[in-house]
């Protein structure tokens, strides 16, 4: 190696999987290039990145520069420019760029397409990856400026592939792997996610909003893809309908021939299957009972937690009516604090086109767009003129579903039209009853 890394070095044990040990690996299959590749960026990139890594280890401190702009003709983003600090010393990373490359829904993937993605990352970056992002995105980890078009050249021409979101835009939506591989599913969390992204793709490669925006879809209120956290808005698959309860499984449960959780816990013992203890009194609107060999459930008072149906998947199951519900605002915590998505839509149909979903989409779009401040998340503008004005941009009746608890002051605005006689008072009327 280039450089020498001892602090690194130690990473190299332990059971997890190392990522020094993998970037040498790189770092070695591109000096030996037993492919005869016509590396387009240094060949002793990666041996760079450790160096430079060694040293903020050494130093405690990064070693890039602030910022970096760069990027293809035609798109706003989607590249995440950036140069080392000390480019004399590390000249395989003075330009080390990101590229955010759109990845399939759920991310399951052909060896194929893979291999092709790795030819062309091999040739011209360094080789070094992350799968994936954490809003979704294959991400390309580090290039030169010149590479940028030659990828994305290749990346559409050849492959199909387009480049994820990055900036003031629509971000890279992402799914849980919903119906593909999960009962719990109450839509097709990969089609909506691909047709709303599809349908977007002009708010995603060219910036045109106050700040960033991301969409996330979860097949059921589990949140695989943590939707209510990570997203500005959040579609979480429920339904209307009854929980459909199949007694003899419930008996299989309760014999002990099917493990609770699926096996979950198997890990451990915790004793025989107690569903009183495990399901019925954890119901946190306690609205199961089991009696006479017979479990219930009043639905009526369910709030589809999830719960008994994780814990007996084989005898619950979701209803037929299924929907999502749409939550809104969920932000980290700069500027004005950390939110998770509020409810907006208890229950929309997610049925093609995406006609009802799309008009909630633009309509919060349309207001945030024209009232958002530079560089204000949603979550903080509804913050800022209220969940109500949310409601009444996007057509929906307030519920009190749209609350957890009522205000609890009484600094409450009324609107001049609900107000017997307005606003336009005269001082000196109110003077003829009341002297000075
Ligand atoms: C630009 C001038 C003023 C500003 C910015 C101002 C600001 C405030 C603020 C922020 C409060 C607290 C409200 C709350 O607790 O939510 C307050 C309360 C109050 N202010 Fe002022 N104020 C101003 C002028 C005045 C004047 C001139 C008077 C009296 C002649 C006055 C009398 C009061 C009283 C009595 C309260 C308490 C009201 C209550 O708690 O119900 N303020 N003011
Ligand atoms: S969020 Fe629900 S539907 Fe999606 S994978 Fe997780 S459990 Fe399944
Ligand atoms: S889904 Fe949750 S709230 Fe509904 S019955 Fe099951 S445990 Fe109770």
């Amino acid at each position: 190696m280039k450089h020498e890394t001892p602090l690194l070095n130690q990473l190299e044990s332990g059971p997890w999987p190392s990522f020094v040990s993998d970037l040498k690996q790189q770092a070695e299959v591109r000096a030996k290039n037993e492919e005869n590749i016509e590396f387009q960026i240094p060949v002793d990139a990666v041996e760079d990145l450790l160096g430079v890594l060694e040293l903020s280890y050494v130093d405690g401190t990064t070693h890039w520069k602030h910022g970096g702009i760069v990027g293809v003709f035609g798109y706003g983003g989607g590249v995440i420019g950036r140069y080392c600090d000390q480019p004399q010393n590390f000249p395989g990373v003075a330009h080390f760029h990101t590229m955010r490359v759109a990845q399939p829904g759920g991310k399951y993937y052909t060896a194929e397409y893979l291999r092709d993605l790795c030819d062309l990352w091999d040739l011209r970056g360094s080789g070094i990856t992350n799968m994936h992002g954490s809003t979704g995105d294959i991400i390309f980890i580090g290039t030169t400026t010149p590479q940028l078009e030659e990828v994305f050249y290749e990346l559409t021409h050849k492959f199909n592939q387009d480049l994820g979101g990055s900036g003031s835009n629509l971000r890279t939506p992402a799914d849980c792997i919903g119906s593909s591989r999960c009962e719990y599913a109450c839509y097709d969390t990969q089609a909506l996610c691909y047709d709303l992204t599809q349908e977007y793709q002009d708010e995603l490669h060219r910036p045109a909003f106050p700040y960033k925006f991301k969409f996330k879809f979860d097949g059921c209120p589990n949140g695989c893809v943590a939707s209510i956290a990570r997203s500005d808005l959040s579609f979480i698959g429920t339904w209307k309908d009854e929980i459909r309860i199949d007694q003899e499984a419930v008996q299989a449960y309760i014999g002990g021939e099917m493990p609770p959780n699926a096996g979950a816990h198997s890990g451990r013992d915790w004793g025989a299957f107690d569903i009183q203890k495990e399901v019925i009194a954890l119901c946190p609107s306690d609205c199961m009972k089991y009696e006479g060999g017979k479990l219930e459930i009043n639905n009526k008072e369910c709030v589809r937690c999830m719960h008994c149906i994780n814990v007996m998947p084989r005898a619950l199951r979701i209803g037929n009516d299924r929907g999502c519900s749409i939550l809104a605002g969920a932000k980290a915590p700069i500027l004005d604090g950390a939110q998770m998505g509020s409810l907006l839509i208890p229950f929309i149909k997610v049925e093609e086109p995406y006609d009802e979903i799309k008009e909630v989409i633009e309509n919060v779009w349309d207001w945030w767009m024209e009232e958002g401040k530079n560089r204000e998340r949603l979550g903080e503008l509804i913050k800022r003129q209220g969940l109500q004005k949310l409601l009444e941009v996007t057509g929906v009746t307030p519920d009190a579903r749209h609350v957890q608890e009522p205000r609890s002051n009484p600094y409450i605005f009324w609107k001049e039209e609900e107000v017997e006689g307005g606003w336009d008072r005269d001082i000196d009327e109110y003077r003829k009853h009341h002297q000075r």
